[in-house]
């Protein structure tokens, strides 16, 4: 399939103390068949992680929490559909 995506959680000191680690492990408890999950180094947005980065869309979630992965695996990861409510602003129009 083409449409192979890669999840960056970033797992540098900001994002950690926000909850990053467990926004990782929920990831992984979610598998998705060609996506691949990565802890990342800092994405360059701390203070409104856990941040995490859905390439190849370049769809970034800020202020992420474990609750809500399953969410992103559902509607982002299986059905293409990004999750509106939780985009990050600066990189996302919500208008
Ligand atoms: S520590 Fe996560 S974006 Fe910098």
């Amino acid at each position: 399939m083409t449409n192979d995506k890669t999840i960056h959680v970033c797992q540098n000191r900001t994002c950690r103390k926000q909850g990053a680690k467990e926004v990782l492990a929920a990831f992984e408890a979610l598998p998705v068949s060609g996506v691949t999950v990565k802890g990342s180094g800092c994405l360059g947005q701390c203070g409104n992680g856990p941040m995490v980065l859905v390439l190849p869309d370049r769809v970034w979630y800020s202020r992420v929490h474990p609750r809500e992965v399953p969410l992103v695996v559902e509607q982002h990861l299986k059905h293409g559909y990004r999750v509106i409510q939780m985009l990050y602003y600066r990189f996302h129009s919500q208008a």
